[in-house]
């Protein structure tokens, strides 16, 4: 076996670890939204207590469509603050910014090399975020995102990767990697899993109850931002568009509005919807929109005291994301130490 040849360390899961899991969110805008909060920080901070973490700012992967330096610098802190704020804890996770730990890059190079051009060009989200300005627009990067992606995830030797569903067909794409590269050369890499969070946690834009909550919709009427007044959230909910009827029903079918607000309300009081439904039974949509206005209010209230007293002090986080990356990098020397030899490169000594 290629391994037995190799005095590079063997492949870690046999070796008794804790479990890993990483996950990423990209920093594409002034900040998170509820439907990252519901969706993803949440696991990922339940996920602490029994899996090794690692979190990170995607910030290579942002600069893969257009985009203004000055706003990644800001927005890459915002994210910082808002995962700490969010409950990532640095003494159990390593938090840490992607471009901090140099393995990412120097991995998907190595991987660029398996991956087959017909392979990549059956990534669903490059054809989608190149349909608007055309394929001849978009960058090579942006092509190329889903290896760097597999490399974040690779280069940690991550057993799960909390992603949403539009993120599955990357983290196959992982697997198929992993699997390759160990198929040529030699057990290197953990076949990661995705870890994709449960219909209930997801969370609609409140004006397209249909589609997801998502930073990129054109208007931000139907997503709360976890930097909203108390005030702004509390109106958006409030101006949610309901559905024709009038029961409080959970029913994504024919009730999607009136679901979507049932769904952020159990998430944010950790409530059934059953008891919620038992609650409104005899009750109107307004009475659902101004409580659930309230709670989310004093949330995003909450959240944004936290974010912005982290801020305050850049030098703490400073602190905080350089400790993450060093941390990271323990585990990411390691692996592409292996990958290097396992590939025939000669050592620098
Ligand atoms: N592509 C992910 C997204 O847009 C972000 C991401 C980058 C990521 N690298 C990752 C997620 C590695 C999980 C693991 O949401």
């Amino acid at each position: 076996m290629m391994q037995a040849m190799s005095d590079a360390s063997p492949h870690p899961s046999s070796t008794g670890r804790r479990e890993r899991v990483l996950s990423g969110a990209q920093p594409t805008a002034d900040s998170y939204h509820l439907g990252n909060y519901f969706g993803a920080f949440r696991q990922w901070v339940a996920l602490q207590d029994d899996f090794e973490a690692f979190y990170f700012i995607p910030d290579l992967h942002a600069i893969t469509v257009e985009y203004d330096p000055a706003q990644l610098r800001e927005r890459t802190y915002i994210a910082a603050a808002q995962l700490l704020a969010a409950g990532v804890d640095p003494a159990r996770s390593a938090l840490f910014v992607q471009s901090h730990v140099p393995e990412h890059a120097q991995l998907a190079w190595v991987l660029g090399g398996i991956t087959g051009f017909g392979e990549a060009s059956r990534m669903t989200q490059f054809k989608d975020k190149s349909a608007k300005g055309g394929q001849d627009a978009s960058s090579v990067g942006l092509f190329t995102y889903p290896i760097l992606m597999a490399a974040d995830i690779l280069v940690y030797q991550a057993d799960k990767v909390p992603v949403g569903e539009d993120q599955r067909q990357h983290v196959e794409l992982t697997r198929n990697l992993a699997q390759r590269f160990n198929h040529r050369f030699g057990e290197t890499f953990t076949v990661p899993q995705a870890h994709i969070v449960k219909a209930t946690a997801k969370i609609y834009d409140l004006q397209d109850p249909t589609a997801k909550m998502s930073g990129s919709n054109p208007s931000h009427a139907g997503v709360v931002d976890l930097d909203d007044t108390a005030k702004q959230a509390a109106k958006k909910i409030r101006s949610a568009m309901t559905d024709s009827g009038t029961e409080i029903r959970f029913d994504r079918e024919s009730k999607p509005g009136i679901s979507n607000l049932l769904s952020i309300y159990a998430a944010l009081t950790d409530r059934t919807i059953e008891s919620l439904e038992t609650e409104y039974a005899d009750k109107q949509y307004g009475h659902l929109k101004v409580d659930l206005g309230e709670l989310v209010g004093d949330f995003v209230q909450s959240f944004g005291d936290r974010t912005r007293a982290l801020l305050d002090d850049r030098a703490e986080l400073d602190r905080v994301l350089a400790a993450g990356a060093e941390r990271a990098r323990e585990v990411a020397a390691e692996t592409l130490a292996a990958v290097y030899d396992r590939s025939g490169f000669v050592a620098p000594r």
